[in-house]
This record gives structure tokens, sequence and C-alpha cells, in this order.
């Protein structure tokens, strides 16, 4: 069977096929969150007789990208094909950093291709308890996108720019101040079954929990995913809220350096699949 399959780049002929994918193996994406990946990211789809049987995406940061998406029909898994279309997707990328979220059926091959486990992501999703509107949380608006990004590069070692401005877009991003600087910043968007918040990146957990607290009393969906790390600590917080913990990923690396502590952290992903 693998014979007759062919490789071509992942275009806009391609969604309908990559979500059919997805969905098979349980994963919630729409086609507009496909969308949004695939305008980010150069891919590679594999085919039989026409049919896409296989995904992968790249999508470059700067100096980091992450490797995403990465799918095979489950009736072809086991030869060879996950390998292929992954390393097809990360040929044409030369940046000094690879990163990606491992799930189980991922992580052989992602060991087998030189990427290290640097820590765990937590999914954490369900229907929110109601919150008091916290206070010092404004919207953002079109003049805090180089503050957003700056703030975003901080704390990910990644030029985010450009998707900072596709979230502006697609969803609501919140600020907090303080003496005019900003030092946290939130992003609300229709994702999957509902809304997911993310990326949460702020200089406290408080305020990272300031911030979602806000998004969550805006959100007009009542299921809502956040996905966060172990490292960040807030996961017990979370599950107060309602979300509950449903499983996650391995956040794995390979090449670059460990960064070294910056006065702003990651709370919560834009997505697993971006990191
Ligand atoms: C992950 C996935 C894409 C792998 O696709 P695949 O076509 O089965 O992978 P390959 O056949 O190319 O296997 C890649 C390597 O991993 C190894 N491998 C795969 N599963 C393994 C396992 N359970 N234990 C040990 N090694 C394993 C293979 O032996 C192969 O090594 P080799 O190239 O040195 O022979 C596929 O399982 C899938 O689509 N899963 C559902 C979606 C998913 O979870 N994707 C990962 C997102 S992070």
């Amino acid at each position: 069977m693998t014979d007759t399959i062919t490789f071509d780049a992942f275009t806009a002929a391609h969604l309908h096929g990559a979500l059919r994918l997805s969905q098979d193996a349980g994963w919630p994406h729409r086609r507009e969150d496909w969308q949004l990946l695939s305008r980010l990211s150069r891919g590679v789809v594999a085919l039989a007789a026409g049919k896409v049987v296989g995904t992968a995406l790249a999508t470059t940061f700067g100096d980091v990208a992450m490797a995403n998406m990465i799918i095979v029909d489950v009736g072809l898994r086991g030869r060879g094909l996950g390998r292929q279309v992954m390393t097809q997707a990360m040929a044409g990328v030369t940046v000094p950093e690879w990163r990606l979220t491992a799930t189980e059926d991922g992580l052989p091959l992602y060991e087998k291709l030189g990427f290290v486990a640097t820590g765990r992501v937590l999914q954490h999703q369900g229907v929110p308890v109601a919150q008091t509107l916290p206070g010092g949380v404004d919207w953002a608006d079109a003049v805090d996108l180089e503050g957003i990004a700056a703030l975003d590069r901080q704390a990910t070692g990644a030029e985010r720019g450009a998707l900072i401005v596709r979230l502006m877009i697609e969803g609501k991003l919140a600020v907090v101040r303080k003496g005019g600087n900003l030092v946290g910043y939130a992003c609300l968007r229709r994702f999957g079954r509902g809304d997911l918040v993310g990326p949460v990146i702020a200089e406290s957990a408080e305020t990272a929990q300031r911030l979602i607290g806000f998004l969550i009393s805006q959100s007009q969906s009542s299921f809502l995913r956040v996905d966060t790390t172990e490292a960040a600590g807030i996961a017990p917080w979370l599950t107060a809220q309602g979300l509950a913990p449903v499983g996650g990923g391995v956040a794995m690396q390979r090449g670059g350096s460990i960064p070294p502590a910056a006065p702003v952290r990651c709370f919560a992903l834009a997505a697993q699949a971006l990191g």
C-alpha cells in the first residue's frame, strides 16, 4: 500500500482531508483551527489515490519552529509514514531549535528524531464556575501589539508577532498593566468544542489567574479549555474553577538551550500545536 503513496505541499485544498484525519484521531480541531495553523505554517501531506492519509506542519517563530499536526491514517500506521511526513515538513525549515507537544502515540517517533522531553503539558477543560469580574484587566488594542509581542518573546524565546496578530483577528486579547507597562496578556478564542484561553503570559501566577478569570467571565461558550504546564503551577487553581484535567502531552525540544528564568512566564499555551 505504501508504494502508492505520494507527498505534496499542504494547501487549502487539503483542509477537508486533514480535518477528517484529525477527527478520526479524536482531536477536536475545526476546519477554522486547521486554517489558522496552516496559514502560519508550511506543511506536507501524504496522499493515497488522492485521499489525505498523512499530515505534518512546521510553524516557524524566528529561531524556534514547532512541529505539529503530525497524523497518519489509522490503517497506515507503523509503516514509516509518520517519519516521512514529519521529516519532509521539517526539511524546508532551518532553525536552531525545534519544539513540539507529543502525544503518547508520537513519543517514540520524536525520540528517534532526537527530541528530548522538557516538561508536561496539562489539558484542563469543562464548564467553568462563575467568576467575579477581576479588576485591573483591560482589552488590548492595536497599539499594544508590539508590547504584547515583546512580552511573549521574553517568556517563550520565540518571535510570535504574526501569531499574535492572527489571534487578535480571530479572538480577543486582554492585558494587565503596571505603571504604564504591560505585565501580562492572554487570549480568548474559539477552538474545538468551545472557547480556549491561551496564550497566557504573565509576571506572576496571580496576574495569570486574574487574566484567565476575566476571560472566563467574558466567554460566551459553556465549554472552555486551557492548556497549561506542570511547571506553571496553576493546574490546581484551574481545577478549582471547574476546568478538570483530562490528559495532556509531553513538551519536547531538539536543539536550542534551556532559557534563563525570565521575569515573565508562560502559564498557558496558544495551543498544544503552537506552544
Ligand atoms: C504518531 C503517528 C503520526 C506515527 O505515525 P506512524 O506512521 O505510525 O509512524 P512511523 O511508522 O513513521 O514510526 C516512526 C518510528 O517510531 C517507531 N514507533 C512507532 N510506534 C512505536 C512504539 N509504540 N514503540 C516503539 N517505537 C515505535 C517506529 O518503529 C518508527 O521507527 P523507525 O522509523 O526507526 O522504524 C501516528 O501514530 C498517529 O497518527 N497517531 C495519532 C495522532 C497523534 O497522536 N499524532 C502525534 C501528535 S504529537
